[in-house]
């Protein structure tokens, strides 16, 4: 399963980076604004900026919702780095343009995916990459995690090419819980990825290793 990393704080991609596990990066519009970042070319060169530190596929996606607008952003975003990812909302106009741009040769993630049927639409489209977003599921009492099973299965069954990229991740469990179940990609918070570090009996059994070893030198 490839790791990406879904932020737009640069430094949070440089510290993913730096651990040697990362494969990509995801952002959206919330996650920019949360940055601050304002304006058409300043948000294109943060984009210029992650793809730098990345250097693998970076998702950025549109704002538009009409096709035409859809592939004008498109075609923008795909100038400023090869590795960027179109991020294209699931509405119908957004499966069109996935469909077009696919047959372009353009990288695409279908984003805002809650069902099975919309998994096999953006399939079907020649998405790269689909999201359906596990944590806003659960949110709802719904399970994020059975929803990346069906899609799993049916991917399988019916050998399509489109990468399952398990998004809205809130918690290190969950990274495990798509690895278990079929997801290709986890893009994940960078502090859920750091969590699957953590365990007290290896806190606890270092402790007592480093004690024992300088028991030794005394
Ligand atoms: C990434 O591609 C998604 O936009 C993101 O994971 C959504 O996460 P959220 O539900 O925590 O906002």
């Amino acid at each position: 399963m490839k790791f990406f990393v879904d932020t737009a704080n640069l430094d949070q991609i440089k510290e993913a980076k730096q651990l040697g596990i990362l494969d990509g990066a995801t952002t959206n519009p919330s996650l920019m604004a949360k940055e601050g970042i304002k304006g058409k070319s300043n948000i294109f060169k943060h984009y210029a900026e992650i793809c730098d530190i990345v250097q693998n596929d970076v998702s950025a996606e549109v704002i538009s919702v009409d096709f035409d607008g859809m592939i004008k952003e498109a075609e923008e975003l795909v100038q400023i780095s090869e590795h960027i990812v179109v991020k294209i909302p699931m509405i119908k106009d957004g499966i069109k343009a996935i469909r077009y741009l696919s047959d372009k040769g353009i990288k695409t993630n279908c984003t805002l995916v809650f069902s099975a049927g919309q998994a096999i639409l953006a399939a079907k489209a020649g998405a790269t990459y689909l999201s359906p977003f596990i944590g806003r599921v659960n949110d709802i009492t719904w399970d994020g995690i059975e929803l990346i099973k069906e899609i799993a299965e049916i991917y399988s069954v019916q050998l399509y090419d489109t990468e399952i990229l398990a998004a809205s991740i809130r918690s290190p469990r969950q990274i495990v819980e798509c690895a278990k179940y079929g997801a290709d990609v986890v893009t994940s918070p960078l502090n859920s990825i750091l969590g699957l570090l953590r365990h007290p009996l290896t806190d606890n059994g270092l402790e007592k290793f480093l004690a024992d070893h300088r028991k030794s030198q005394a």
